[in-house]
């Protein structure tokens, strides 16, 4: 039988499988949680804190009811990295203090972002929304990612978000020709990775 694919919003209960395919796709969109020995760190970055902020900001790919892609971000970007600073930041960064410079592991690239926190980019402004998108292998090619942007792209407008940005690694080609099938234009290229953004309001 065809595996049943649906999406849907986040709902308590999710956090956990946010946190692993975080860590599944993270290695420039491939499966990273060998490279950590906590594979919690980057979910606790790049996922955790926007659900705990706000919920209604995800939306979820499952396959036969299990999760396996996800969308999430928010429609302020400067508000967000006000509440990660207050709400989200202090304790993980009392729990993983600042490595020594020496340390190059993963895990310490990622407690160093952690302590530098998130840092909206200057040239972004005018994309006041960000957000980020993971599907595992089941669900990638399908048109899924499609669907989730379209969805993501929606909730943001109701909020009356004008334009939503995006990071991607350089090494990540793949996900770059897809944002740009997906309306995204490159708004700027640096050190290793590229912006791009989407106008959300015409
Ligand atoms: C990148 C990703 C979100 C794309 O989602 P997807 O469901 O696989 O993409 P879709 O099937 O919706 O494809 C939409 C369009 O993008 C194109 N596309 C998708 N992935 C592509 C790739 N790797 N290379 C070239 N084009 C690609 C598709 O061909 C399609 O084009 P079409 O509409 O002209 O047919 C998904 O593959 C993924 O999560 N990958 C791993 C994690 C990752 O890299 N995340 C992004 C981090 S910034």
């Amino acid at each position: 039988m065809t595996p049943r694919l649906e999406v849907r919003p986040f709902a308590q209960g999710d956090l956990d499988a946010l946190y692993r395919i975080c860590v599944q796709t993270m290695d420039a969109g491939h499966d990273a949680t060998a490279l950590f020995a906590d594979p919690q760190l980057p979910g606790a970055f790049y996922a955790a804190p926007y659900v705990v902020k706000d919920p209604a900001l995800c939306l979820l790919a499952c396959l036969d009811g299990q999760p396996c892609g996800y969308v999430l971000g928010t429609d302020d970007s400067v508000a967000f990295r006000e509440w990660c600073e207050v709400s989200w930041f202090p304790s993980l960064r009392r729990r993983h203090p600042m490595p020594v410079e020496q340390d190059s592991s993963r895990d310490a690239a990622m407690i160093r972002l952690i302590h530098a926190g998130y840092q909206p980019h200057p040239d972004l402004a005018a994309y006041p929304g960000h957000l980020h998108i993971d599907l595992l292998p089941c669900t990638q090619g399908r048109g899924v990612g499609r669907q989730l942007i379209s969805a993501f792209s929606d909730l943001l407008r109701s909020r009356g978000c004008p334009a939503v940005h995006l990071g991607v690694s350089e090494a990540n080609p793949g996900a770059c020709a897809f944002y740009e099938k997906v309306g995204f234009e490159l708004l700027g290229k640096y050190p290793g990775w590229r912006a791009y953004g989407r106008i959300l309001v015409s």
